[in-house]
């Protein structure tokens, strides 16, 4: 089974009602109102902020264009908030079926001289179905790199081809999922143009990740992101971000073929993994003790 249709298999055995099927592919990105967080959530955003900006400052982890957190975990109590009011209005009125995390990422973009990696033009290439969620966690304004991308004469963002929509069809995109040139042309000959996104701290976005979409560099300022990644489930999760089915920077950025592994299987290949790892260590411990015992003139 593909994305698309384990996503409309969601819809069919989600109990409350769906949003239209055809906007959630015709209207691929969507503001999230102002209103929607509380004043606890907004609390613990104020403290993810600070915290989050000494981190930064002091430069820690860097992977390639971005200052990265590699442990998520430290700001679980934010996340859950945030998740807890912003998830269930992106199943009601987006997706029309239960959701959960399957990866969080948070980072500060670097400057740059040259625009490289997610400053081009691209899309992420995973199947259409899979949203990312951008929250802003400083003001942004067109000097701190805005989130910028491709619109339509309606102001509605446009989705690039996949190539990945699942068992069946997987392939690598062209060019890397890069399209400088083909923007170029788009604007050109299809009246098509640019949006960038700005905002108070705080401003948040869903996307699909197949929107042709890129970072701008920073001019002046920094800008620091809370970036939430959600799939369609079948069955409602527990919660919605748990580190037995939420990664982060330490895996890879493509999603399972398969879309009906989702959170449950998730949990338990960490338990297998958790397991074989406890197992590799008594037998490497015994191992040990057993070539102690052997005579070393043998
Ligand atoms: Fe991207």
């Amino acid at each position: 089974m593909d994305y698309k249709n384990y996503f409309l298999k969601c819809r069919e055995r989600y109990e409350k009602p769906t949003p239209s099927l055809k906007s959630f592919y015709e209207d691929p990105l969507r503001i999230i109102p102002k209103n929607i967080f509380s004043i606890k959530t907004k609390e613990y955003l104020e403290n993810m902020s600070i915290s989050l900006k000494k981190e930064f400052d002091n430069g820690i982890n860097d992977i390639g264009t971005m200052h990265v957190i590699k442990n998520i975990l430290r700001y679980k109590k934010s996340i859950e908030s945030v998740s807890n009011e912003l998830i269930p209005y992106l199943e009601e009125t987006m997706y029309g079926c239960n959701l959960y995390i399957d990866k969080i990422y948070i980072y500060r973009t670097k400057p740059l001289k040259k625009k490289k990696e997610s400053y081009l033009w691209h899309h992420d290439n995973n199947p259409n179905e899979i949203v990312k969620l951008i929250i802003y966690l400083n003001d942004v304004d067109i000097f701190n790199s805005p989130f910028e991308y491709l619109a339509n004469e309606s102001n509605k963002g446009i989705l690039a081809q996949c190539t990945r929509l699942g068992p069946d069809y997987w392939e690598a995109p062209p060019n890397d999922g890069r399209l400088e040139k083909e923007v170029e042309d788009m604007i050109k000959f299809n009246n098509y143009h640019n949006k960038k996104i700005t905002g108070d701290k705080f401003t948040a976005f869903a996307f699909s990740n197949n929107i042709i979409h890129r970072a701008n560099p920073i001019i002046k300022g920094y800008r620091d992101v809370l970036n939430i990644r959600v799939k369609p489930t079948i069955n409602k999760p527990p919660q919605y971000f748990n580190s037995n089915w939420t990664s982060s920077f330490e895996s890879s950025g493509a999603v399972n073929p398969n879309p009906m592994i989702d959170w449950q299987n998730e949990i338990n290949s960490n338990i297998f993994k958790k397991n074989l790892s406890k197992i590799k260590k008594v037998l490497s411990n015994k191992i040990k003790s057993i070539s102690k015992k052997i005579p070393s003139n043998l």
